[in-house]
């Protein structure tokens, strides 16, 4: 039994929102999400004070009108398990011989296999209830590279949401519901006042994510990174190589710098995830990227096949685009990585009644973009601007934009082409750059349907050598 001296504290480390009947806890170290019910919920928003247990014990007497023994038994079955998950933190008091370790069992045997239905069962929530539990803040557009494919255009920081602007911004997503915030730009890092942003997320506990280029992260980034509990940071390596890397930065010694700045953050156990844009320029270089991000220690690895047009709606861009022979390449060379492993065969086709109930985007679902304007978007993609969250509560822009509602409102039956094409369940298509390619959301988008047809025809001619 805990002694009812000690004092109970949330762990600093902890990211939490509270939403209608529940309140969602996310941990950066094990990367673990948790749910609280409401007499949990009570006592969480209490922990803010630090109280002892005993004083714990009393608050949930007086709030639910139950009696001090029965309140204290509640109490101790309820910070049992928040010990056991590492929520909350113990200290002061005499006599504890703990929960902690007698939990520690609990902690290690049922956490795994709760995450993933979870953290499923957490999106329908907010999906159902309209929260934006996902949010995209554009710092700055501009960055110290200058990639070739990059989607920001304009590069002054004229203009740009000063700290006094951004403050209430995450106040309003806090009120909101928002739990996980991206940090990204341009180069986030670029802002002289980087520190105090991500301070007040985490002073209004937002659980934050850094997209970055990696250059700018010294020991003394990392460490205050770390201090500041960054749940995962995003760098982008285009290639396996300085010189590729850089070739498409067009800034030499950038991929040191990015890999350096990748290592400081492993080194200090956070989750850094390595991802890159295929091009002709690296796609080449496929299998060595992965193997750079395993070699690393790289929690994972990710690449994209599409190339969104800039900002300032220029599509040259698109010429960086992989040639069909090169992205075989890297198929084939996939395969080989798995010698024995089956081709996964055609998923089953889709009822009418399913392409009705299908979201073929989640932009706008659960997930917001600002930009370093205070312009507010639907998704990094999407350029259709739903308000100015520097002249607008977003509350406003949130529930009540119309354009937001039709974005919602999309299913896949709504799209004429791509619910009848048997790609659909293996395709990457973005609605953002549909709208970009045809000027319609509800389009095909051209550069998906080119690459998911080559992928289609390598494994369609795999399976026909299988046979
Ligand atoms: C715009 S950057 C901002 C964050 C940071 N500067 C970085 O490079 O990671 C965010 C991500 O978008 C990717 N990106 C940039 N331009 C792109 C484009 N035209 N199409 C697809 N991804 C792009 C970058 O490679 C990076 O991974
Ligand atoms: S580092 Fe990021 S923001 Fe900067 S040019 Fe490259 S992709 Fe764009
Ligand atoms: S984008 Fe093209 S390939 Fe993808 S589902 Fe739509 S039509 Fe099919």
């Amino acid at each position: 039994m805990i002694s009812r001296t000690r004092v109970v504290a949330r762990n600093p480390r902890a990211a939490s929102r509270t939403w209608p009947a529940e309140t969602v806890v996310y941990l950066p170290d094990g990367n673990t999400i948790h749910s609280l019910n409401e007499t949990a919920s009570a006592v969480w928003e209490f922990l803010v004070h630090k109280p002892t247990v005993a004083q714990i014990v009393h608050h949930v007497a007086h709030e639910f009108e139950v009696d001090e023994e029965q309140a204290a038994q509640d109490v101790k079955t309820l910070l049992e398990t928040l010990v056991a998950r590492n929520l909350v933190v113990l200290s002061g008091g005499l006599d504890d011989d703990e929960a902690r370790g007698a939990s520690a069992t609990a902690r290690e045997s049922d956490e795994a296999e709760r995450q993933i239905p979870l953290l499923y069962r957490i999106k329908d929530r907010a999906r159902e209830q309209n929260i934006p539990m996902h949010a995209l803040l554009e710092l700055t557009n501009n960055c110290n590279l200058w990639c070739r494919h990059c989607y920001i255009t304009h590069r002054p920081s004229q203009g740009e949401l000063t700290l006094d602007e951004i403050k209430p911004i995450l106040d309003q997503l806090a009120d909101l519901g928002t739990l996980f915030l991206t940090l990204t730009g341009g180069e986030a890092l670029c802002r002289k006042d980087f520190f105090s942003i991500a301070e007040y997320a985490r002073q209004r506990e937002f659980s934050f994510s850094l997209f970055t280029n990696g250059t700018l992260i010294t020991p003394s980034v990392a460490d205050r990174l770390k201090e500041l509990a960054l749940e995962r940071a995003e760098i982008s390596i285009l290639g396996a190589r300085a010189a590729t890397h850089d070739a498409i930065t067009q800034v030499e010694g950038s991929f040191e710098k990015a890999i350096g700045g990748a290592r400081l953050l492993i080194e200090r156990g956070i989750n850094v995830q390595l991802k890159t844009t295929w091009m002709k320029l690296n796609i080449d270089e496929s299998e060595e990227i992965q193997g750079l991000a395993d070699s690393i220690g790289a929690t994972s690895f990710r690449g994209g096949n599409l190339i969104i047009h800039r900002r300032d709606g220029s599509s040259e861009n698109s010429s960086l685009a992989a040639e069909e022979s090169q992205m075989r390449a890297m198929q084939q060379r996939r395969l080989d990585r798995h010698p024995g492993v089956k081709l996964p065969p055609d998923p089953p086709p889709l009822s009418e009644e399913q392409k009705k109930d299908i979201i073929p985007c989640g932009a706008g679902q659960t997930s917001v973009r600002i930009d370093a304007y205070g312009n507010v978007y639907p998704c990094a993609a999407i350029d259709v601007l739903l308000g100015d969250a520097k002249t607008t509560p977003l509350a406003e822009i949130w529930y009540g934009s119309e354009e937001l509602e039709k974005i919602r409102a999309i299913r896949l039956i709504d799209l004429p082409e791509c619910s009848a094409c048997d790609l659909w369940q293996r395709c990457t298509r973005c609605a953002g750059l549909a709208l970009m390619e045809t000027g319609s959301l509800l389009a095909a988008s051209p550069q998906a349907c080119r690459v998911a047809r080559i992928q289609h025809k390598f494994l369609e001619e795999k399976q026909c050598e299988l046979q």
